[in-house]
């Protein structure tokens, strides 16, 4: 599967939402997340972030960012139209932890 990692936190971009073909997204406050039940691995969300905040599972050290991804994906509705990104987004982009900062 492809999971949303820690980058999308307050960018939130949204161009991921559109392409994918099963419409696995999932939208909070400040981030979103991928059903991992659902995604169907087709990577074409991949390159569609400008924050590239998706990645494969298979990347190490990803294990925290699968279970946000299955956890919130169960409490949050589903996005499949892109909206205006936050508007710290551009500022927020490639700013380290922020899961850290945001949420513990
Ligand atoms: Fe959707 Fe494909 Fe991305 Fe999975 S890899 S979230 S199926 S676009
Ligand atoms: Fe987030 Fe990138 Fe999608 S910033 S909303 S994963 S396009």
């Amino acid at each position: 599967t492809y999971i949303v990692t820690d980058n999308c936190i307050r960018c939130k971009y949204t161009d991921c939402v559109e392409v994918c073909p099963v419409d696995c997204f999932y939208e909070g406050e400040n981030f979103l997340v991928i059903n991992p039940d659902e995604c169907i691995d087709c990577g074409v969300c991949e390159p569609e972030c400008p924050a590239e905040a998706i990645k494969p599972d298979t990347e190490p050290g990803l294990d925290k960012w699968l279970k946000i991804n299955a956890d919130y994906a169960q409490s949050w509705p589903n996005i499949t139209t892109k909206r205006d990104a936050l508007p710290e987004a551009k500022e927020m982009d490639g700013v380290e932890g922020k899961f850290e900062l945001y949420f513990s």
